[in-house]
């Protein structure tokens, strides 16, 4: 059903939870499969092909650009981005950027959440517009939550966000089906989509329901949200899972700009593969002279020296027909949604030497960045969105406590944020570990943390930003210093601690929560 996964693994309504654990741990199907699906089961057997498959980026490779980076960031649990780096930049350079999540009000927010609350909080702290939103449309829609249910869960989700340091006064908290503006926003996005999409995207068909679709635009809408104000870098701190939507809004956000900016060679259109080797022909021939490179030369070129393919063909084609034109790169601004008054004035704005033609202005001076810059202003000028191509930085699953996924239908597997702290220390008591047979065997061949559901609450939690210690614990463990029943001892203790503390201080945020701008109880029909 869902295109967008490596296997053809359905749907389940009961969403991430679906695969049934087994005894020793594993999960009924889908451990070698690596699944993007936003309501099913996603499943992520191997974080290196998501880069191949999904083009996500891993997210070592832009960590030193990165002010000051959070210890999720350093300890790889956050591992892949899209185009972050214009936010590690606005952050840098102290240029506006937001940040967004949304929580979809299904159960207890857990420690998994947490996560996410503490990316959007840092990224308030680094100085950008923080949002965090109740997913209530969404869990209402694809997951059949009533409205009680909804404001209950909703409550506990925030509580947790701001016990953890979010500030409501800087940052903004809404939930969909209360926020008109997004509403306004998700309809006019959605004049940009259509059904086919969304099935290929969702796997969506004849029975999936029409507020369910709704939900979806209303999503591509928060994502967009913080942009309303003014554009800027916004990043989406999200599990991988939630990759198809991030691509989708990317997608939409480029749909409703007025001009759409490329770079170009000559005067016809080129698609990316044409543009290659129209890049290799240029790059080539002009090396040699100083005398303009022309089109029908390009095409003798071509033919000689790159090996016959498809594009190769059509590229050939068009230059022989564009005969003496010379090849120039240039940028281009292509008409898509302008007005004839916003196109005139981006004609004007366009300094330095240009072409015109009926549907596209071809630049010889500018920049593509500065192409783009000039784009947005033209549009913002005249009524348009001005909408900067949204972000996203992945964090990995954790594993649950008793071995494969972690999972909110099974208590033992994971921790809530509501859990009794005696009940926290008691399931990390009772968690697997990466531990050898014997205790003999773990001095001899150390343990395992890699694989260890313990070594992960170190590293994601329970040591805070004390890498010294996060390693610390590593390094023993892998040695065969550290045995499991201490290790366990201190991370049980370190969760009751951390548990008894986060609900003291929601006890005392509810007044905050109470003062903030959202209503918590919904008045809507009990259907
Ligand atoms: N779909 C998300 C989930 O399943 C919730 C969500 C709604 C969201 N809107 C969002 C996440 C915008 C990030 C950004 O949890
Ligand atoms: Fe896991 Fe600790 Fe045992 Fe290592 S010593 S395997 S980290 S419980």
């Amino acid at each position: 059903m869902t295109r967008d996964t490596t296997s053809d693994r359905g749907r389940d309504p009961d969403g991430e939870d679906a695969a049934e654990p087994l005894p020793d741990g594993g999960t009924a199907a889908g451990d070698d499969e690596t699944t993007l699906d936003p309501w099913g089961s996603a499943t992520v057997a191997d974080y290196r092909k998501l880069f191949e498959d999904f083009g996500i980026e891993a997210f070592d490779e832009i960590l030193a650009e990165v002010p000051d980076p959070h210890y999720l960031m350093r300890r790889g649990v956050i591992f892949g981005h899209r185009d972050y780096r214009k936010v590690a930049e606005a952050m840098a350079t102290g240029e506006p950027f937001a940040a967004l999540s949304g929580f979809m009000p299904t159960g207890d927010p857990h420690i998994g959440h947490k996560l996410v609350f503490d990316e959007i909080i840092w990224h308030q702290q680094q100085g950008g517009d923080a949002y965090a939103l109740i997913a209530d449309l969404e869990a209402n829609s694809a997951r059949g939550m009533t409205w009680d249910e909804i404001d209950e869960h909703a409550r506990d989700y925030l509580l947790s966000l701001l016990a953890l340091g979010f500030d409501p006064e800087e940052g903004e908290l809404y939930r969909q089906s209360d926020n008109r503006e997004l509403q306004d926003l998700g309809f006019e996005l959605g004049e940009s989509a259509n059904f086919s999409e969304l099935e290929n995207i969702y796997g969506f068909d004849g029975e999936t329901s029409v507020s369910h679709m709704q939900s979806v635009v209303t999503q591509m809408a928060d994502i967009l949200y913080p942009q309303l104000d003014e554009p800027k870098p916004t990043v989406i701190p999200v599990g991988p899972d939630q990759d198809p939507h991030v691509r989708l809004a990317r997608d939409l956000a480029a749909r409703t700009q007025f001009f759409g900016v490329t770079k170009a060679y000559a005067s016809f259109e080129a698609d990316a593969d044409e543009r290659e080797h129209l890049a290799a022909a240029y790059g080539a021939l002009s090396e040699d002279t100083d005398e303009p490179v022309r089109c029908e030369d390009a095409a003798d070129w071509l033919e000689a020296e790159m090996a016959p393919d498809d594009a190769r063909e059509r590229v050939a084609a068009k230059l022989r027909e564009a005969g003496k034109e010379p090849l120039r790169p240039r940028v281009r601004f292509l008409d898509r949604n302008a007005t004839d008054e916003a196109f005139e004035a981006l004609i004007d704005a366009v300094d330095g030497e240009k072409r015109v033609f009926d549907e596209h202005v071809d630049s010889f001076e500018l920049s593509r960045e500065a192409a783009e810059e000039l784009s947005r202003e033209v549009e913002l000028d005249h009524g348009g969105y001005g909408f900067v191509a949204p972000s996203s930085i992945y964090h990995r699953f954790m594993t649950g406590l008793t071995g494969g996924k972690m999972s909110s239908s099974v208590p033992a597997s994971h921790i809530s944020l509501l859990d009794d702290p005696e009940d926290g220390y008691e399931k990390v008591k009772a968690a697997t570990t990466g531990g050898r047979e014997t205790a003999e065997k773990q001095r001899e061949l150390g343990g395992q943390a890699d694989e260890c559901p313990v070594y992960e609450l170190y590293a994601y939690l329970l040591a805070g930003d004390d890498d010294e210690f996060a390693k610390r614990v590593y390094d023993e463990c892998v040695d065969g210093e550290r045995l499991c029943g201490d290790c366990k001892e201190q991370a049980a203790e370190l969760m009751r601690e951390f548990l008894a503390d986060h609900q003291e201080k929601r006890a005392e945020v509810q007044e905050l929560l109470e003062a903030a701008d959202i209503d918590l109880d919904s008045d809507r029909a009990r259907t």
